[in-house]
């Protein structure tokens, strides 16, 4: 979407935007504001078109995409932040009144509620691996016999602890976790949580390989930007299915990939935040991964206009990757993808 097409999209959000921002009531008490329901409409619509379509079929989501992204460039840092740190003591009733004034929450809601439902319902057979995309740079990941997620944010967490034997963090940016998942997750669902920053039993700051059942993780220290090095810690993490190595290779915020030194001549998976530094196609060619997720984009931390990158950064990723030989997608909050070992 260009400048022009944003704003007029933003206009849209205006009748209800300008009252919501200057005193967000839903951070106190759950008060509901009116607001402009016909472009909620456009927004459950929205989601509902894409979770019923295919993650690369862009030409039939496009569409919604656009409505999804005026969304969430209407939703402030200030506001986000006010939201998801409320955590579970958010009732279902407050949640759905903020979503009245911040549409973007409708997405963020259904997304986790799908990947809920979902990981639940869903049995990976030997052969495959899922993946869910939550937030950001977070995904959930489930095999046969092992679930554990990498970089979880989102104001919900917990409630999939239970379901989660492990946690890895890439570092201690409050876009790449919550401080208080990390702490329900090593207090109270006494889970193993790896991180670089957090005190808990798996803290590791180090080149390091790590075992959970069959799953084995290597870790690697690399530069965040030339202010924080070796900030944070990438995960080259190899399933076992049925037999074949299938490896997912999370760089979270790395700006440089000749850092990586990867394992593994070849890399199933690579999620990558695409502008922090790093140049896509410069990773790819140290990783060969023969699928790459452009991630972090509509992170709500981040102002639209800086460093809250929109959807056109993915497409532009996906046309670089095709023209230098290597796939790549954008999945979008709730995506659900099954891949399966060579
Ligand atoms: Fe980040």
């Amino acid at each position: 979407m260009d400048r022009r097409d944003f704003l007029k999209k933003s206009l849209l959000f205006s009748a209800w935007g300008v009252a919501a921002r200057l005193c967000p009531a839903w951070a106190r008490s759950p008060v509901t504001i009116k607001t402009e329901s016909a472009m909620n409409e456009k927004v459950r619509k929205a989601i509902e078109t894409v979770f019923s379509t295919s993650m690369e079929d862009y030409a039939a989501r496009r569409p919604a995409m656009e409505i999804l992204e005026a969304a969430n460039w209407h939703c402030t840092p200030e506001i986000y932040k006010a939201y998801y740190t409320r955590g579970l003591s958010m009732t279902a009733a407050e949640a759905a009144a903020v979503a009245e004034q911040e549409p973007v929450f409708l997405f963020y809601e259904a997304a986790f509620d799908k990947i809920k439902r979902e990981m639940k319902s869903v049995k990976p057979d030997p052969d495959s691996v899922i993946l869910w995309h939550v937030y950001n740079m977070g995904y959930i990941v489930k095999t046969a016999d092992s679930c554990f997620a990498v970089d979880l944010h989102h104001r919900r967490s917990p409630e999939l602890a239970d379901q989660l034997d492990f946690l890895l963090v890439t570092h201690n940016h409050v876009d790449h976790h919550t401080v208080d998942f990390l702490n329900y997750y090593r207090d109270t669902a006494k889970r193993p949580l790896v991180s670089n920053f957090h005190p808990a039993p798996g803290y590791c700051a180090e080149d390091k390989t790590l075992e959970f059942g069959s799953v084995k993780v290597h870790t690697r220290r690399t530069n965040h930007n030339p202010n924080l090095p070796l900030f944070v810690q990438t995960y080259e993490i190899e399933l076992n299915l049925n037999g074949k190595k299938f490896v997912i290779y999370h760089s979270g915020d790395s700006c440089d990939p000749k850092q990586f030194r990867p394992h593994n001549d070849k890399i199933d998976v690579y999620m990558v935040h695409p502008r922090v530094g790093l140049k896509v196609p410069e990773a790819q060619k140290i990783l060969h991964p023969k699928l790459t997720l452009i991630s972090h984009l509509h992170e709500m931390h981040h102002l639209y206009n800086k460093w809250r990158w929109p959807y056109s950064v993915g497409f532009e990723e996906i046309d670089k990757g095709r023209a230098n030989g290597f796939h790549c997608a954008m999945p979008l909050w709730g995506e659900m993808i099954r891949l399966t070992a060579d």
